[in-house]
């Protein structure tokens, strides 16, 4: 897709499909307004014939209008204007971008960014515009057979109307910004949907290479087993034992600014299939354990978006990626092992493996001195159980960066919640045998998983995202989801301000 800003004036504006706002009950947002004018009332009057009050999520699709210049007219419900939220402002592109894909129109042209939504400037609204309707285009189809039906949508230009005295710039950032975002965000699904036979460690790792060759400031390496061994990496080489595939370190260094300035260090699991090894996981959905490197991915994505919008910032990507099995060779429970930072772990259960990758990726993000330490995982069940599919699972060291974080969530829509860490629940990771146990028991069982992780984030300012809930849907519409890659980048793009 191709974005760009439109100045006409509308008696001379032509397009395949004019996108305009009405408010309920039928009020008409401006351009809508202006348009109804020209065409001597009839966007009233379709809209009371067809009964449409322009509830958010509301669309009214006009195939012929007068004039000749415009073939098509999508008017878009936006709800009731003192209760334009963010949800009903995104859910109304969302509706809006559905019908458009599905129009038959190439080009188009929307005024949608004229409406107040909160405070929120206008990047802000071309963002969401711009992500909403590459997430509506994405498919994932390089698996399936040439099939006629599916043919892919014809549109491929979206412009946002300007009025000829209107500042370009906002909506220029916007479309730069959220391009970028949306990039990211479909590197993050694609390598997500792909099957765990395809998306390996050694895949995800030329990816990552590729991305480096793309970007000059941006310098990917790979970390080899006999690399990891030789730092100590116990934990991380144990859950690779249990496979054939062998493990991968995927450093992405992005260098924004100068030389001398600290990084942001984002870690991303990357289990490219948990079986759960020899605690294996019972078979039903087994197949979303595919999903289990979507913090990876989403670490690679925002990566991949910071590099593109050259973000003057200097950041790096942490992807410990590893398959978890069960193997002759694999980790039992009971077995102990030595972590990189000198923390013995008895396993407890094979199937807490993530932490176990986490943790040497966290020592080793200590070498980069850095600002602050970000891990993204899809840790446990238990965060679905605890918060639901709506946000992930936060938890961290510092009450600063928890907020920085909640408040890039809410500008992005892809939202986190606060749980606590508190040492209270340190008391339920204790081994008879190890410095600490893998497990911490049915209790709190995302709070635990966390306090696992914050032994091994004493150094640097750390917060950690659960993404279990988060990063893929299930049934239906099954599929990764890109998050959190927006948020993640938009945390960034505030730090960079
Ligand atoms: N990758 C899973 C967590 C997961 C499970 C995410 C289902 C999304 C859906 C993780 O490695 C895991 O297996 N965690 C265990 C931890 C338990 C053994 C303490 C879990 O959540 O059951
Ligand atoms: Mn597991
Ligand atoms: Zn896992």
């Amino acid at each position: 897709m191709e974005y760009s800003t439109r100045t006409d004036t509308l008696e001379r504006l032509s397009t395949d499909c004019l996108i305009v706002g009405v408010f309920q009950k039928r009020k008409l947002a401006p351009t809508a307004e202006a348009l109804d004018a020209l065409f001597d009332g009839l966007l009233a009057r379709l809209l009371k014939r067809d009964d449409v009050e322009g509830k958010a999520g509301d669309t009214l699709l006009v195939n012929h209008v007068p004039g000749g210049r415009i073939d098509r007219v999508l008017l878009v419900g936006l709800g009731k204007r003192e209760e334009l939220n963010v949800a009903a402002y995104r859910k109304s592109l969302a509706a809006a971008f559905k019908v458009l894909k599905e129009s038959g129109a190439k080009h188009a042209v929307s005024a949608l960014h004229e409406v107040e939504v909160g405070q929120r400037g206008a990047d802000w609204k071309i963002r969401q515009a711009i992500e909403l309707l590459e997430n509506g285009l994405y498919r994932f189809q390089e698996m399936k057979g040439a099939s006629a039906e599916d043919h892919p949508p014809r549109l491929s230009r979206l412009q946002f109307l300007l009025a000829s005295d209107q500042d370009a710039a906002p909506v220029e950032t916007g479309i730069r910004e959220g391009q970028a975002i949306a990039h990211g965000m479909t590197l993050a699904r694609h390598l997500g949907n792909l099957p765990g036979n395809v998306c390996t460690p050694a895949y995800l790792a030329e990816q990552a290479l590729k991305l480096g060759k793309e970007y000059k400031k941006l310098k990917v390496s790979v970390l080899e087993e006999s690399d990891m061994e030789e730092l100590g990496m116990g934990a991380l080489l144990s859950v690779a034992r249990g496979s054939r595939q062998p493990a991968k370190l995927i450093v992405l260094e992005y260098r924004g600014a100068g030389g001398k300035a600290k990084p942001y260090v984002l870690i991303g699991k990357g289990l490219t299939f948990d079986a759960g090894g020899i605690s294996l996981k019972p078979a039903a959905n087994m197949d979303e354990m595919k999903y289990d490197m979507c913090g990876g991915a989403g670490v690679i994505g925002a990566i991949q978006a910071v590099a593109e919008m050259g973000l003057p910032l200097n950041v790096v990507g942490l992807v410990p990626a590893s398959e978890n099995l069960p193997d002759g060779n694999a980790n039992k429970p009971g077995d102990i092992v030595r972590s990189m930072a000198g923390i013995t772990i008895e396993i407890l259960n094979t199937d807490a493996e993530g932490r176990l990758i986490l943790c040497d990726a966290l020592t080793y993000a200590k070498r980069f001195d850095p600002v602050a330490v970000i891990d993204v995982a899809t840790l446990t069940g238990a965060c679905i159980v605890a918060l639901g599919r709506h946000p992930s699972g936060l938890m961290g060291n510092d009450d600063a960066l928890c907020e920085q974080l909640t408040r890039a969530g809410e500008t992005t829509w892809d939202r986190v919640w606060r749980m606590p860490i508190w040492d209270d629940y340190q008391e339920q990771l204790k081994s008879n045998f190890a410095d600490v146990a893998n497990i911490g028991g049915p209790d709190g069982g995302s709070i635990t998983a966390a306090c696992f992780l914050s032994r091994f984030a004493k150094d640097f300012k750390w917060a950690h995202l659960d993404i279990a809930g988060t990063a893929w849907k299930t049934g239906a519409d099954k599929g990764a989801t890109g998050r959190p890659v927006p948020l993640l980048v938009q945390y960034l793009i505030d730090r960079a301000a």
